[in-house]
């Protein structure tokens, strides 16, 4: 039985199902983010990418100094192999049960380039960070240590894919340990 029969039946309404005890749709549909008032996020048509509120911009956001010289950089594959990282990271993340959840209705074209500038930033392969501060890219995620592992995991695997000694790999992954007080929060 469903809801609304089970409580008109609990209230003495007569319930009108169809023929099929079915009950009938209403004729229009509503739009609930009307009603809320919920706004609707239009991408941006050059780079595809979502609005999002007023910040500060500065590589300190990037939640790490840029090392000194280029090797891990080198070892990464310079830009092109750091944006390949990314998207299979981004893959393999967005398509993992454990933590697909996480990313659902965010947007991954924006997550794809700001991770790419950070890693960038901080490997010293010649970018500027743009993004959020790692405490508000965070914020409300209920990101635990489990899911942190997880993403940890994806970054290996797609360093490996790239040939990344495994030194460099924990290069970069020593650079981005710290920031996990900022992004979890269980
Ligand atoms: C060291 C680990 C991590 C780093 C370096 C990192 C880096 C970033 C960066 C650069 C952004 C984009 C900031 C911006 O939009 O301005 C971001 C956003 C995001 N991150 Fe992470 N992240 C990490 C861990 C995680 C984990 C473990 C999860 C979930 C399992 C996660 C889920 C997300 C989501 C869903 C967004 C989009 C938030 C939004 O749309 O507002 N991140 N992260």
């Amino acid at each position: 039985m469903s809801m609304i029969v089970a409580l008109a039946l609990i209230a003495g309404q007569p319930v009108n199902t169809g023929p099929q005890g079915v009950l009938p749709q209403s004729e229009e549909a509503i739009d609930w983010d009307k009603e809320f008032g919920a706004e609707k996020r239009v991408a941006d048509p050059v780079t595809g990418e979502l609005p999002v509120d007023a910040y500060v911009q500065a590589d300190a956001n990037a939640g790490a100094a840029p090392l000194r010289n280029d090797h891990l950089a080198q070892a990464l594959g310079g830009q092109a192999g750091i944006r390949t990282i990314v998207a299979r990271l981004v893959e393999l993340s967005t398509a993992d049960p454990r933590i697909e959840a996480v990313f659902q209705n965010h947007d991954m074209v924006r997550l794809r380039r700001t991770l790419f500038e950070q890693i960038c930033f901080i490997a010293n392969a010649g970018c500027s960070y743009t993004g959020r501060d790692m405490k508000a890219a965070h914020k409300g995620l209920g990101i635990t240590r489990a899911d942190m592992n997880a993403l940890v995991e994806h970054l290996q695997r797609a360093m490996r894919e790239q040939d990344v000694p495994f030194a460099a790999q924990n290069r970069l992954l020593a650079k981005l340990a710290p920031m996990d007080h900022a992004i979890q929060e269980r």
